[in-house]
């Protein structure tokens, strides 16, 4: 059962390899995992769409341009909440279209559009696997993060005897549970986790806001959750999904984000403040739509927000609490100004001026500051391993007996 409730998509391409997805489908849903598949335009030649739908219990992803088959845009909501995307077996072809961003099938359009982990299990020839065109584009996606299963050496279906024969089923399941690090490390902990942005209303069209899209805050939480942690997520407006076993408040105003903070607080043993809370709002929210007069100037008068990690300094009772310091100038020295302020005792100092990272990015690039003003500063990462790289540290701040500090 070790995979209940977690979402999976299986994405099959077209080998000989490809009955052995069928097998691992059946070890994914006897572990109780909820599988989707998704398969490559040649993998309904070797196994049909139907023994996938049956065994899975889910529709399965084909064929992208008939409406008879269950819709691109379906998938890509299913994928947007997936903990994992397995692809096995993976042929040469579906893995150059994967290493160089060409969407022409079902599967090669789900993993351009999935931006979870990915887990690849190589199938084919052993010369094809020792293209160098292949090895290249294995390389590149290796480069992003993606996983590799090595494939076994041994008989080919070709007749041949090498490296290219896919791992057994058994194999994949294992290691689909080491990707979805099933370490459980947090298992002891109640994390609460805050996220996205907030929304200051003028009137009942307009607001104030910022360009916060909540990545970061719901990576926390669900890298949390993945490690075993009793999560709680509260999140401004995003367009994001959460996963059901993550227990979400969402709000708008940075005064109910505030409420929800007060109240959830005393059940948990760690705050993690991703929010990008709006620090002021206006004086007056008008019941009517504000119309133009003339060519006159609208005056807002703007009135600070609460501080909510403020509030936190005043209500905590042994939490450890994490802040987040969006900067751009003085980075370093003003998170550190923060972290005393606001009595935190972590904080992770993010500069919002350098361009294609941070606010509505999936990878960023942070520095760690401790309580005794200890620096660590990460390589751009995805996001969600930040959010690993972060738990890793508060972890070793909280339980130092674990060996990690
Ligand atoms: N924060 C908060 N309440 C606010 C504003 C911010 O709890 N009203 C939290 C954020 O969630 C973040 C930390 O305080 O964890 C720092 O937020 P940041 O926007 O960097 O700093 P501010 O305190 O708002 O200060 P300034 O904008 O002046 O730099």
């Amino acid at each position: 059962m070790a995979l209940r409730k977690r979402k999976i998509v299986l994405g099959v391409s077209g080998g000989i390899a490809a009955y052995k997805a069928v097998e691992l489908l059946r070890l994914l849903t006897k572990e109780r995992a909820t599988v989707y598949v998704v398969m490559s335009a040649n993998a309904d030649k070797f196994v049909t769409p139907l023994t996938f739908e049956a065994l899975s219990g889910n529709p399965v992803y084909h064929q992208v341009f008939d409406s008879a088959s269950s819709s691109l845009m379906e998938h890509i909501r299913v994928a947007e909440s997936a903990d994992l995307l397995v692809v096995a077996p993976a042929t040469a072809s579906t893995i150059g279209k994967m290493a160089n961003g060409l969407a022409d099938d079902a599967l090669s359009n789900l993993f351009a559009a999935f931006r979870g982990p990915v887990l690849i299990a190589p199938a084919m020839n052993d010369g094809m696997y020792a293209n160098p065109a292949v090895k290249a584009n294995i390389e590149t996606m290796k480069g992003r993060g993606v996983e590799f299963i090595e494939p076994e050496h041994g008989e080919l279906a070709c007749g041949t005897i090498g490296p290219g024969r896919l791992v057994a089923p058994e194999i994949l399941l294992e290691a689909v549970k080491r990707q979805l690090s099933l370490k459980n490390d947090l298992s002891k902990f109640r994390i609460l986790v805050t996220a996205g942005p907030t929304h200051e209303p003028l009137d009942p069209v307009r607001y104030i806001t910022n360009p916060s899209s909540g990545k970061m805050g719901f990576a926390v939480a669900h890298a949390a959750r993945d490690r075993g942690a009793k999560v709680t997520l509260i999140s401004g407006p995003t367009r994001l999904a959460v996963s059901e076993d993550v227990r979400f408040f969402s709000c708008r105003k940075a005064s109910e984000m505030n409420e929800l903070v007060h109240k959830q607080l005393p059940s948990c043993d760690v705050l993690i403040m991703t929010a990008a809370v709006g620090d002021f709002a206006p004086e007056q929210i008008e019941k009517e739509k504000i119309k133009k007069k003339g060519g006159e100037s609208l005056v807002l008068k703007l009135v600070p927000t609460e501080d909510i990690l403020l509030n936190v300094a005043e209500w905590k009772t042994g939490q450890f609490v994490v802040g987040f310091a969006a900067e751009s100038e003085n980075i370093i020295q003003s998170a550190i100004e923060k972290l005393h302020n606001k009595k935190l005792d972590f904080i992770v100092a993010n500069d919002i001026s350098a361009p294609g990272i941070g606010f509505q990015s999936d990878s960023n690039q942070v520095t760690f500051i401790d309580k005794e003003e200890r620096i660590e500063q990460l390589p751009l990462l995805p996001k969600r391993e930040i959010a690993d790289h972060l738990l890793d540290r508060i972890l070793s701040l909280i339980s130092p007996a674990d060996g990690r500090g």
